[in-house]
């Protein structure tokens, strides 16, 4: 329906018919620029409109926190200065500086970009959604954090630090997962996304996110939305968004083995496809719910031709889907025995082991060796 004459249009969701937006759009972007350019973080990629960084920091991010990002996009950029020097390494040299940050398949597909990125657009870095959305490991919000902050291009973002300012913001009293939340997600940071300075923009509303509109006790006070806060309004900034039911985090039990040879440690590759791939590994076997640990390091060390495995403590770990209880076991190879050495498995001396892209249960049982004599 038209606007009558003599009447300002009131700022709308963009499908017709559905119902205003409780503010002007505007007014949100007013608040959180002013908010940002006094509070807004200092982070090692914000100094840059470099769409190389940008996309690398937002791999990173997804997932991870700024704290534990920070040191591996540093030592990722140093060896890997621009997309020309990723696309040309060997996808161990990419993997080995993932080692420890977790979800894997970033790694493979941030690699896998780079090559496409050559390969499709003379490396350089595309610049429209279509094209970025055709990049392995670049979705909608990645593609619109990237437009956003590399092309300040008005693309909207909904990582999970905006969806949570946004169920809050608009009070959705719904599954925010589910598919109807999901649109009316789209389409709010759609309407709130400014044309004016959206680089500035999406930093904000994530900062924001990340800092005061935090998932527990949120620093309502301090928002510099808290006036047009529906959750706040109703009282429920706490009880928003509504939780996902909480999954009972399965727990598995593994041993692994440290086959001990003069001074050096057998490690294996795990194959690339797949939970952990490419990353190293002491040799590991799951606890049948009928066994023991001490049963399967035996059964574990005959198979690699090791005699006697001796106890040496457990490690836990915690990945998205089960929690890890780790346990692990010392052995030397049997005077007789052959272990295996192949491309995927190798003798590895002990001081060499830090430096090496364990996984991180594997790495954390490091702490349990001796050192070296
Ligand atoms: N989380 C995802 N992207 C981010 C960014 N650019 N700055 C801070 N936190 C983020």
């Amino acid at each position: 329906m038209a606007t009558p004459p003599g009447r300002r249009a009131k700022a709308r969701l963009p499908q017709a018919g559905e119902a205003p937006l409780p503010f002007a759009p505007t007014e949100i972007a007013r608040r959180l620029l002013a908010w940002y350019a006094q509070a807004g973080r200092a982070l090692p990629w914000r100094g840059t409109r470099d769409p190389y960084r940008i996309w690398l920091s937002e791999v990173m991010l997804q997932q991870t926190t700024v704290e534990a990002v920070i040191p591996y996009y540093q030592r990722f950029l140093a060896v890997f200065p621009d997309v020309r020097r990723l696309a040309a390494a060997s996808l161990d040299e990419v993997i080995a500086l993932w080692a420890g940050l977790g979800y894997y398949s970033r790694a493979r597909n941030l690699h896998a970009a780079a090559q496409k990125i050559l390969a499709r657009h003379a490396g350089v870095f595309p610049e429209d959604l279509e094209a970025l959305l055709e990049l392995p490991g670049i979705g909608r919000s990645t593609a619109g954090a990237i437009l956003s902050i590399a092309f300040d291009r008005p693309a909207p973002i909904l990582d999970g630090n905006v969806r949570r300012v946004l169920c809050r913001l608009f009070a959705l009293q719904e599954n925010p997962r589910g598919s109807a939340a999901e649109k009316k997600l789209w389409t709010w940071a759609q309407a709130l996304t400014p044309t004016d300075r959206p680089h500035d923009y999406a930093q904000a509303i994530m900062d924001l996110g990340a800092t005061l509109c935090t998932p527990r006790r949120p620093a309502c006070p301090r928002c510099p939305l808290s006036e047009l806060c529906r959750a706040r309004a109703l009282g429920l900034s706490e009880t928003l968004p509504l939780g996902r039911a909480k999954k009972e985090m399965p727990e598995v039990l593994h041993v692994a083995l440290l086959i001990e040879r003069d001074g050096a440690i057998l490690v294996r590759r795990r194959p690339y496809q797949g939970l952990l791939g490419g990353l190293w590994e002491f040799p590991v076997a799951e606890v049948p719910a009928e066994s023991t640990p001490e049963a399967t390091a035996a059964a574990l060390a005959a198979r690699h031709g090791a005699a006697r495995a001796r106890a040496l403590g457990a490690v836990r770990h915690a990945y998205s889907h089960f929690r890890l209880d780790l346990r692990l076991y010392l052995a030397e190879p049997a005077a007789t025995a052959c272990v295996a050495e192949s491309e995927e498995c190798r003798w590895v001396a002990r001081p060499a082991l830090t430096a090496l892209a364990l996984h991180g249960a594997h790495k954390k049982a490091l702490s349990l060796l001796a050192p070296a004599r």
